[in-house]
């Protein structure tokens, strides 16, 4: 028996996407400005000044793509709200239009028999509140709030499982420290506070959730990534230590535990003026499930230890590399569940993104992606197995179900499971996806 097949039946087996990257339409039904069209718009931000105006023009297609999920038999999909289609101006009177866009998704999904976990936050955030300061701005936590309990009344009544935000990590570091992403700027301290504003945000958004859509199951997803470090030297082994505190535990202490970590606030030297009396009570509230985003590890060494701060590797390896220039490393997968499992006390892990671009050909009709493949079932196998040792581990979405706007790298990533033809907007489904398809079939047809 392989490792896969010890995963429990009920374990949920998905695949995800973010609004951004997939919709279109960024001016449909009164839709506002978010930060990603301005920065996409703005000259040398993103590969070849690619946008998401297009992207796999999703908002007109979402029938027919929902119904190629169901054909795969795929049973849960997470994708993401767009805040400026539901509030244009970023906190006051809802959208019709907009929310209208999303309950017509749901019900599409649902009597497709697939389930939505959806995610409030992946990164779009109205453009006036960026005018207003963005995330640096407390008020931005409040109106994000607002945005969770308008959503929630209009899709409680159907929708279980929430995310509040995707990759606090993302928002902050790219947004507001590397300035790789939007609203792309640079400053230290600001993409501090703006990291505790935004888990604020989760933290108030939880509990708006729990307010208009009482039986909700909310959650965080976090990326994280395995920190190993270079050599067994101590210092060595106290980078990768301070590389795992500000990559990954900066956004989950404050969940789980209601603190920052200590190496990673001596390092940052942080004056916490924005942690107001209260906020890590709001933070820490109990939550419902923890997602985690796995892609790759990092290599950490007491000489790199300020590179760990930018999104590069900090040491060349001889491992096999995907186009991003990630590492390919599965057991990085069951490493940091494990690690997460044994230091906090987890409520249910679900892997809420993992997967990977590489070269891809369509020809006649087929990609013929195998590499695709034995990358998936490899970290398949690390979570089953990090299932295995004890991991409340319930379930695995696959980023992602089609080729789609990858950020500041435009179109030049691809990570479907289907390739989009971004001339005619054709889908082929990949390789990948039909043998992922294929695991699903046997799966639900295995005793009960
Ligand atoms: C994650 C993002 C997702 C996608 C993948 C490749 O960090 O959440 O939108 O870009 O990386």
């Amino acid at each position: 028996m392989s490792l896969i097949e010890t995963l429990p039946n009920d374990f949920v087996w998905g695949v995800a996407t973010a609004a951004y990257q997939i919709e279109g339409a960024p001016d449909a039904n009164g839709r506002g400005e978010s930060i990603w069209d301005r920065f996409s718009h703005t000259p040398g931000k993103t590969h070849k000044g690619e946008t998401g105006d297009v992207a796999c023009e999703h908002f007109y297609r979402w029938e027919a793509d929902i119904e190629l999920m169901q054909s795969l038999g795929i049973k849960a999909y997470r994708f993401s709200i767009a805040w400026p289609r539901v509030l244009p101006d970023g906190t006051e009177s809802p959208n019709q239009a907009g929310l209208g866009f999303y309950d017509r998704l749901v019900d599409k999904m649902l009597d497709a028999g697939i389930k939505p976990y959806p995610t409030l936050y992946h990164w779009d955030l109205p453009q006036v509140l960026e005018d207003n300061g963005g995330w640096v701005n407390r008020e931005t936590a409040y109106a994000f709030a607002h945005f969770a309990e308008i959503v929630g009344e209009r899709l409680g009544d159907r929708v279980e499982h929430w995310w509040t935000i995707n990759e606090p990590w993302c928002v902050a570091e790219l947004g507001y420290f590397s300035g790789d992403h939007a609203p792309g700027r640079r400053n230290r301290a600001e993409a501090l506070d703006a990291a505790h504003h935004v888990l604020l945000a989760h933290g108030l958004g939880m509990e708006a959730l729990r307010r208009s859509a009482p039986s909700s199951q909310v959650g965080i997803v976090n990326n994280v990534e395995t920190m190993v470090p270079k050599s067994a030297h101590p210092a060595d082994v106290e980078a990768a230590e301070l590389a795992h505190q500000l990559r990954n535990t900066w956004y989950l202490d404050p969940v789980l535990l209601g603190t920052y970590p200590e190496l990673a606030l001596e390092h940052y030297q942080w004056d916490q003026k924005s942690v107001r009396p209260g906020d890590m009570d709001i933070i820490s509230g109990p939550m419902d499930a923890l997602g985690i985003n796995y892609y790759s590890r990092h290599v950490a060494g007491d000489d790199a230890v300020d590179d760990v701060e930018r999104p590069s590797p900090i040491v060349t390896t001889n491992l096999p590399r995907t186009t991003m220039g990630w590492e390919v490393y599965p057991d990085g997968l069951r490493d940091i569940l494990l690690r997460l499992d044994q230091d906090y006390d987890l409520p249910p892990v679900y892997v809420t993104e993992s997967g990977v671009a590489f070269t891809d050909v369509e020809r006649g009709g087929a990609v013929h992606d195998a590499d695709r493949q034995a990358y998936l079932e490899s970290h398949f196998a690390a979570a089953a197995e990090a299932h295995a040792k004890g991991v409340d581990l319930r379930g695995y979405f696959i980023w992602t179900l089609m080729d789609n706007f990858e950020w500041q790298h435009g179109y030049s990533q691809r990570f479907g499971l289907v390739w989009v033809d971004y001339g005619t907007q054709e889908r082929i489904v990949k390789d990948s996806g039909h043998w992922f398809a294929d695991m699903l079939r046997a799966q639900s047809s295995m005793p009960r």
